[in-house]
């Protein structure tokens, strides 16, 4: 975790800052809700935007850096980019310049707040601070569940700023914020006021804490993996909750990792099971030890349809694979990979079958897809400490922005003797 001491450039700007965790230039997932409401006018609508864009300015934006998130609210919520989706500060600028303004009614400030939370859930990035910003020029029309959903926000570890425009009720904005609210909570009359304070912003310089450490880059990941000696076991969802299209992209994530495995006889060696309503070992351990020969069985992998049987998939892992007469080597990691993008049929036997692997020493990795994980059957499967051995990400296009996190930390626990228990058989 990088929670260090951080401090908010463009609250310093206003004079107040000290209890606030992000700053310029250090990493961090940064998610923008604004407000798009009717009365707000096309000019107005405009000086947001413009302010925004001054306060990205603000920000190291890039892949590894700080990375931007917007999202608009009133009737209902939209996306407008997630995380990782651009990132550059050009592309970024480009992106809010793009934003058109929908002028709906009300003002769903709840469902802005929850989909943000999911949006920083799903997409950000474990190892930063998720920041939440919010415009609004309207209160909740919802106050109870905005309450809610602002509280199970922070509760996530999300630190929320408010910008109130207009008259707004100071109470109702502090149940959304983070505390102290003098660094977290915003008064401006309007709309024109957000750019002058842009203004101010874009002079201040950022202290420079120089921290850089997000290890997601290609070549740490191959250089961590270089002549490391695993058994990887991957176990991919083929059931019917899973578009074609989006197990190809499956396919082609497990694909691209195995590309930064030193896949051998004597370094990582890979199996592959499938599961849907029955699990089936695509090939075992012992049958390719070539990176080629590997991809290529991955990808001839037949969608099937049908339910979620993952606790079958594991114990098949236990029986059929993880076994000495497939040559399995005990003295080197035993790591495996879940896939799945649903919840099992069998949650209890789900759970079982993770700790006898758990409990035989077998590291696992849960990686969840799409909106309709669930998030405790990630934990029953994933080993501890779970920040390490979950992924959740929104769906399976954003898969590959994780390979190379991925792929780092299926290598680095699998340095032998750096870890607790390894099988000894
Ligand atoms: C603007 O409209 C929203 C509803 O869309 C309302 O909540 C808000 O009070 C309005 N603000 C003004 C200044 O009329
Ligand atoms: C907010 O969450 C805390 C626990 O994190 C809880 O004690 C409190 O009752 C919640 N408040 C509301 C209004 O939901
Ligand atoms: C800032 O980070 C510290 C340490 O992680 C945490 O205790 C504190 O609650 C955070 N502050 C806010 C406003 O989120
Ligand atoms: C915001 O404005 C209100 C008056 O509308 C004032 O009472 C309040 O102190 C201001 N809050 C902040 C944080 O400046
Ligand atoms: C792997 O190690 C074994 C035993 O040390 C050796 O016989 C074999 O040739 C090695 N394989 C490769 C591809 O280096
Ligand atoms: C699962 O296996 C059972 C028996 O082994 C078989 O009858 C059934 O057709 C299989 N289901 C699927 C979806 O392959
Ligand atoms: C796990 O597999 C071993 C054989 O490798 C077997 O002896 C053991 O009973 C299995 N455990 C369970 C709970 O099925
Ligand atoms: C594991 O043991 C085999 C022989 O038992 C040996 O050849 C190999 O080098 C060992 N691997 C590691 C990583 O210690
Ligand atoms: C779930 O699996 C457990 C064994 O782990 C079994 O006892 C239970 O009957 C199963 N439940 C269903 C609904 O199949
Ligand atoms: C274990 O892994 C951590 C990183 O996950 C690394 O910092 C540490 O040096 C490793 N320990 C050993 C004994 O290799």
């Amino acid at each position: 975790m990088l929670k260090v001491g951080l401090v908010l450039c463009f609250l310093a700007a206003l004079g107040g800052a000290q209890g606030s965790n992000i700053s310029c230039s250090q990493p961090a997932d940064i998610a923008f809700l604004l407000h798009d409401s009717r009365n707000i006018s096309a000019e107005d609508f405009k000086e947001m935007i413009t302010f925004v864009k001054e306060l990205v300015a603000q920000f190291d934006i890039s892949l590894t850096s700080t990375r931007i998130a917007v999202i608009k609210f009133s009737h209902g919520t939209d996306v407008e980019f997630t995380f990782g989706v651009y990132n550059t500060l050009s592309e970024v600028e480009r992106g809010l310049d793009a934003i058109q303004q929908r002028k709906w009614d009300e003002t769903k400030l709840n469902s802005g707040i929850h989909t943000s939370r999911f949006i920083l859930r799903a997409n950000g990035r474990r190892d930063v601070p998720h920041i939440l910003i919010a415009i609004t020029s309207g209160l909740s029309d919802n106050r109870a569940e905005t309450v809610r959903q602002a509280n199970l926000t922070r509760g996530d570890g999300v630190e929320i700023f408010i910008i109130g425009v207009g008259s707004l009720d100071q109470v109702q904005l502090e149940e959304i914020a983070s505390e102290p609210f003098s660094d977290h909570l915003f008064n401006v009359t309007e709309y024109s006021e957000l750019s002058s304070l842009g203004g101010i912003l874009s002079e201040k310089t950022c202290p420079d804490t120089g921290l850089t450490d997000i290890p997601s880059d290609q070549v740490a990941a191959q250089e961590a993996c270089y002549q490391m000696p695993a058994e990887v076991v991957f176990v991919l969802d083929i059931s019917s909750s899973i578009f074609m299209h989006d197990f190809q992209k499956q396919l082609a994530f497990v694909s691209s990792l195995i590309r930064i495995f030193d896949i051998g006889e004597n370094e990582t060696r890979v199996a592959a099971i499938s599961f849907s309503t029955n699990a089936t070992v695509e090939f075992h351990l012992d049958e390719f030890y070539d990176q080629k020969d590997v991809r290529d069985h991955v990808e001839m992998i037949r969608y099937t349809g049908g339910g979620t049987n993952t606790g079958d998939a594991l114990k098949l892992v236990n029986d059929s694979v993880l076994i000495s007469e497939r040559g399995v080597r005990s003295n080197v990691s035993h790591v495996v990979i879940v896939v799945t993008d649903g919840r099992s049929e069998n949650s209890t036997e789900t759970k079982a079958q993770a700790n006898v692997l758990k409990d035989s020493g077998v590291l696992m990795f849960a990686i969840g897809v799409g909106p309709y994980v669930d998030d405790q059957e990630l934990e029953a499967i994933a080993s501890e400490p779970s920040e390490n051995f979950i992924f959740t990400i929104a769906d399976y296009d954003t898969l590959t922005s994780i390979k190379n996190t991925l792929a780092l930390r299926v290598c680095d626990v699998g340095i032998p003797g750096n870890q607790t228990e390894i099988d000894a058989e």
